[in-house]
């Protein structure tokens, strides 16, 4: 069985799964109950200088009946005393010696840094990690994602902390900047131990109609709130991986954003990171889904021979370059298995309007009568030659593995943009022609 044990920056942890730093991660009574479920670390709950919330302070974006695709909040860091919550750091590291418990912080001058760094220290937290992202409330006080969104600032920073910390420091980004790398590249310079991302984005999840207030409101009134839950994923995924890819950041990541289950895990761990966070996922269903994620990427790493995450970390970040290194002679293109299609009709519809007009309705008695189609009825066909393998079909398809996307052997070598245009300037070859 798959050791899922890590070292991460120095800090130990029976698993790589993390509560990250928010509502489940506020009490030690919380922090006990993960540890109870099976998690392997907690980042505490962000700790500074007292502040006062507000309510409501959440909303939710549902999709098709799915609650919470994706999810958001307008709540500021701790609202407990810095006291309080590091004397249950203390209590909650006494009582699990093995697991990892992080201390998130978060405040404004350098000298405030070196004190919360020291509290932190001698509260017995494993690690500390700044909370750069915050995007509501404590950027307009100069903090959270102020800070993240400007890699001169958070370099100055990273800088004050590293001054005083003896224990490894974690710097967690905003995805609220054009380009991440940058705030990642700050954080290396200035001497951090890793990085952690993504925080919550920038978002205004929907305006109730009749009263034509954003959600979540405040006696009539909302704010930009920060945007996490599966819906993220993607873009965390995204930035996962650029840090990764680049040769000047070379930290260990901690990967964050819309992680549900073993898989979301297991793709933000091929993407580069080492270790993992969950939020909203746990605001949903409880801790308990730790149970699901920890089998399923222990069976998952066993299936594939790697021993632990190692085996596994990073292995498609080069399986991702600039546009202009894909290609240009690969071919692919749309098989419809007429024994399991349903007749719906959505692929036609998605390729008539929405792609490129290949799919035609034809007579279906050559091809039998699949399960509800009615006789008939014509079934769709993909002319081979006009498909230009968009996937557009394939997505839209309610039937799995009805239509699959085949490779084609075109004959031709491969070649990529970069090579079309010194072969063009060359004489080389002629002009691909362009679609009718
Ligand atoms: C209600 C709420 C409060 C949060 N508070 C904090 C916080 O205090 N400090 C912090 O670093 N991140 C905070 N986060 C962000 C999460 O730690 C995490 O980065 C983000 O939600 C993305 O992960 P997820 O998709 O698993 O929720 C909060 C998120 C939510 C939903
Ligand atoms: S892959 Fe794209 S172009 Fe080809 S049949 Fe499907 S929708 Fe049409
Ligand atoms: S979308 Fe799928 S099931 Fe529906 S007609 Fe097309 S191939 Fe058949």
């Amino acid at each position: 069985m798959a050791d899922l044990s890590v070292n991460f920056a120095g800090i130990r942890s029976p698993n790589p799964f993390w509560v990250a730093s928010g509502p489940p991660s506020n009490t030690a009574y919380q922090a006990h109950r993960a540890f109870e479920a099976g998690w392997g670390g907690v980042v505490w709950k962000t700790i500074g200088d007292p502040i006062v919330n507000v309510a409501s302070r959440y909303s939710a974006l549902n999709v098709a009946g799915q609650r919470m695709i994706g999810f958001n909040n307008i709540e500021l860091i701790s609202d407990r005393s810095p006291e309080t919550n590091f004397r249950e750091i203390r209590e909650v590291k006494d009582r699990w010696p093995g697991h990892a418990v992080i201390a998130s912080l978060m405040v404004d001058t350098r000298e405030r840094w070196h004190e919360f760094v020291k509290r932190a220290e001698d509260s017995g937290a494993d690690g500390i990690e700044l909370n750069f992202g915050c995007p509501h409330g404590m950027c307009e006080r100069g903090m959270g994602s102020a800070v993240g969104q400007n890699p001169e600032v958070a370099e100055i920073i990273v800088g004050w902390v590293m001054e005083a910390a003896r224990i490894p420091v974690i710097v967690k980004l905003t995805p609220n900047i054009t380009n991440v790398v940058h705030a990642a590249r700050a954080a290396k310079r200035a001497g951090a131990d890793a990085i952690s991302l993504i925080n919550t984005i920038n978002s205004i999840t929907n305006v109730d109609l009749d009263t034509l207030t954003p959600e979540p409101h405040v006696g009539g009134y909302s704010s930009h709130g920060g945007y996490c839950g599966p819906a993220v994923k993607p873009i965390a995924l995204n930035m996962v991986q650029s840090c990764a890819a680049d040769p000047e950041v070379g930290l260990p990541i901690c990967g964050i954003g819309g992680i549900g289950g073993w898989r979301d895990a297991a793709e933000f761990i091929a993407l580069g990171s080492s270790c993992l966070q969950v939020c909203t996922a746990i605001m949903h269903r409880g801790f308990r889904i730790v149970e699901d994620m920890i089998d399923g990427l222990s069976d998952y790493l066993d299936s594939k021979g790697h021993a632990g995450i190692d085996g596994l970390c990073g292995a498609s970040v080069a399986r991702l370059s600039d546009w202009k290194y894909l290609d240009l002679h690969y071919k692919r293109v749309a098989r419809i298995d007429h024994d399991t299609c349903i007749g719906c009709n959505l692929c036609y519809i998605a390729c008539e309007d929405g792609a490129h007009q290949c799919i035609d309705l034809v007579d279906s008695a050559p091809y039998g009568l699949g399960p509800g189609r009615v006789p008939g009825k014509p079934v769709p066909k993909v002319r081979e030659d006009d498909c230009v393998g968009c996937n557009l079909c394939s997505l839209v398809c309610p039937v799995d593995g009805c239509i699959t996307m085949t490779p084609v052997d075109t004959g031709r070598p491969k070649m990529c943009w970069d090579d079309y245009q010194t072969r063009l300037a060359k004489g080389e070859i002629e002009p691909i022609p362009a679609h009718p």
